[in-house]
């Protein structure tokens, strides 16, 4: 009896099927007793062919395969043959899954070899050493202002960055249309707020929280709309200092900032102040140090002038201390800020303060 499709005896149709495997086997077949060849694939390599495996498998024994096709034929075959018949099948498909099975067992064996090797460590390797890091110049700076400042007392006080007009101008003094927003302006947000253009917004949060007296230097980051160049960043450092309690005086302001600059650059430093303004102190000044490197005789350092512009500072203004409900009458404080990206600068003999940020580690780990 013949398939009319194919014109094959149900016998003819085994041959065929195992036949047909036996093509496409072929090339598995090597992994079974060629271990060169096997040796040969890498593991991604050995993943696909794991894959085209199970796809064969499928293929040639699943349930739509020519040898599955063939058991159904049993019925046709005469009833004396019928046996033989079953037992070719059984042994045809036998024969197959163990073809596959070896095929696939040496292969599951070789990624597994190649997944140990590629997760193992060589002990005897020479280790990497770490890439230490280290802090910022500007960081190293700071903490030695704040060292310094901890010595005498004070507390260190951190803040928000970005503020509302009330801290940042109105209660320093500074209303609406002073000219003093013009050089401090800043980056604004649409909602009221704006990045802070200078640490003494501090000096209000800090009296706030703490009441008075209070003494506290408030190292941190502000924002201008400068734009860059060697003395200029639209991002630097400042540290302020706020002093205030009974009977305090512009000669403790004085002692102090001489006193911070004496341990800052050594003790023969002398300080100087020239009157200035600033909206939130009355009176003001600024203050400069006698240069660390000449001593006072000029170079290029102070540009031959003995000496170098640290800060701003002034005894606070009234009007400050009624903005938090300090009493002027009672009370009376100092308070001072300094820029510690120019001073990093002139510590270091940096030409131009924009290096400070450009991150280049070859640069930044020339300080520690
Ligand atoms: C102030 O910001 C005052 N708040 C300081 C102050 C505090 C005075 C308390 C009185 C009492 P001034 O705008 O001068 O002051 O800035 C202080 C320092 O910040 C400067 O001396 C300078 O070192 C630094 N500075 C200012 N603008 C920049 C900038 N764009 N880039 C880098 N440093 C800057």
């Amino acid at each position: 009896m013949t398939d009319p499709q194919t014109d094959q005896s149900p016998y003819q149709q085994v041959q065929a099927a195992r036949k047909a495997f036996e093509q496409e086997f072929e090339r598995f077949a090597r992994f079974i007793d060629d271990s060169a060849f096997l040796a040969g694939f890498d593991l991604e390599n050995s993943l696909a062919e794991q894959r085209a495996l199970a796809e064969l498998r499928t293929r040639h024994l699943g349930k739509k395969s020519a040898l599955a096709a063939t058991k159904k034929l049993i019925g046709r075959v005469a009833a004396e043959d019928r046996a033989a018949f079953g037992q070719l099948v059984q042994s045809t498909e036998a024969a197959l899954v163990q073809s596959l099975d070896d095929a696939e067992q040496n292969l599951k064996q070789h990624i597994e070899t190649q997944r140990v090797a590629l997760e193992s460590i060589d002990v005897t390797m020479p280790g990497r050493r770490p890439r230490a890091g280290h802090r910022h110049p500007i960081t190293l700076l700071r903490e030695r202002v704040e060292d310094i400042f901890v010595a005498l007392g004070y507390a260190i006080e951190d803040d928000r960055e970005i503020e509302t007009d009330f801290y940042n101008f109105a209660a320093l003094n500074i209303p609406d249309n002073h000219p003093a927003r013009g050089y401090q302006d800043t980056f604004y947000t649409t909602d009221g707020f704006a990045l802070r253009s200078q640490t003494s917004t501090v000096q209000i949060h800090a009296m706030q929280r703490r009441g008075v007296p209070v003494r506290m230097i408030a190292p941190g980051r502000v924002f201008r709309r400068d734009t860059p160049d060697p003395t200029h960043n639209p991002m630097f450092f400042q540290v302020e200092g706020l002093c205030v309690d009974r009977g305090i005086t512009m000669a403790h302001l004085k002692g102090t900032v001489a006193e911070f600059l004496r341990r800052m650059f050594g003790p023969e430093t002398v300080t100087r102040f020239r009157p200035s303004y600033f909206p939130f102190t009355e009176p003001s000044a600024e203050f400069d140090f006698s240069c660390f490197k000449c001593k006072g005789s000029g170079c290029r350092i102070c540009k031959n002038s003995g000496w170098i512009e640290l800060g701003g500072s002034g005894m606070v203004h009234p009007n400050v201390l009624r903005a938090v409900g300090v009493d002027p009458q009672e009370y009376s404080g100092f308070a001072f800020g300094l820029g510690i990206d120019r001073m990093c600068a002139l510590m270091y003999e940096l030409d131009d303060i924009r290096l400070l940020f450009e991150n280049d580690v070859r640069f930044l780990e020339q300080f520690e």
